[in-house]
């Protein structure tokens, strides 16, 4: 199987719609030691029981920076190393919010949980990555978060509020920094899993199955050593910034 003996984790795995859950069981189904974490450990633990003994629930809220630090000490103690990271935890915007009336505290959570969380998780477990001989952190962004992607992106549309989209180009800007920091095998990119059905009336308006936004999540999982680090794609393609 692809990720037999892998370690991975997955951030925001605690909604069994959720492309985090559906992430952690298909590494699960393909092999993989996963670690699936989410802001209510409890539901973490009860979805990560229904997967099989190679996964466990942990309580992780990625706002918190030292639960963070905590679980990449329990990690190290256990497994010594990680070798997939999934940056997989998000907040929507508001429905109909525009960039000049938003709401700070909205605008400050979205930052705080999609480029702050998946900054300090990274950090918090890069040091385990490294332990890695073939590392992989998948940054789930979005085309919202892209200046030309057609259907999403910051000048092309405005699907999505701007406290996610504005965030999520953050995360994608992070994506490149730490790819040029980071040398040796690791591979660090972003991904859009696409308009996907995760939420209820998703398929009526046109999402497509959870299965293929996983798809597009774990190619870059899948890739080699040798692959491209620093980049944006959704389906195994390039996404423009
Ligand atoms: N669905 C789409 O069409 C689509 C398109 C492009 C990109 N994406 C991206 O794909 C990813 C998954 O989206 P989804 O559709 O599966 O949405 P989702 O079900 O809302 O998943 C997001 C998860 O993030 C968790 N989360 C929020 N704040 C957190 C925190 N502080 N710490 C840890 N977890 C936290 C939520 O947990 P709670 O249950 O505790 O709130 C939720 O389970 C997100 O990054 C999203 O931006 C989705």
């Amino acid at each position: 199987m692809e990720f037999d003996g892998k370690i991975a984790l997955v951030t925001g795995a605690g909604r069994e719609s959720g492309l985090g859950f559906a992430t952690a069981r298909r590494l699960a189904a393909e092999g993989a030691t996963v670690l699936l974490t989410a802001r209510d450990g409890a539901a973490a633990q009860a979805l990560a029981a229904r997967l099989g003994e190679r996964v466990t629930g942990h309580a992780l809220d990625v706002t918190d920076f030292e639960a963070g630090a905590a679980l990449a000490d329990e990690v190290k103690a256990r497994f010594g190393r990680l070798d997939i990271l999934v940056n997989n935890a998000a907040l929507t915007s508001v429905w109909g919010e525009t960039a000049a009336t938003a709401d700070m505290t909205a605008a400050r959570a979205a930052l705080e949980v999609i480029l702050l969380g998946s900054w300090s998780v990274t950090q918090a477990f890069l040091p385990l990555l490294r332990q890695s001989g073939s590392p992989r952190v998948v940054m789930v962004s979005s085309g919202a978060g892209s200046h030309n992607d057609p259907a999403f992106g910051l000048t092309t549309a405005n699907a999505m509020g701007p406290s996610y989209a504005v965030a999520k180009a953050a995360l994608n800007a992070l994506t490149v920094r730490l790819a040029l920091e980071e040398t040796g095998p690791i591979r660090i990119n972003a991904v859009c899993p696409g308009f996907t059905a995760t939420f209820p009336g998703g398929a009526e308006m046109g999402a497509r199955p959870v299965e293929d936004g996983v798809d597009s999540i774990l190619w870059a999982a899948r890739l080699g050593n040798d692959g491209p680090t620093g980049q944006l794609f959704r389906d195994g393609s390039p996404l423009p910034w």
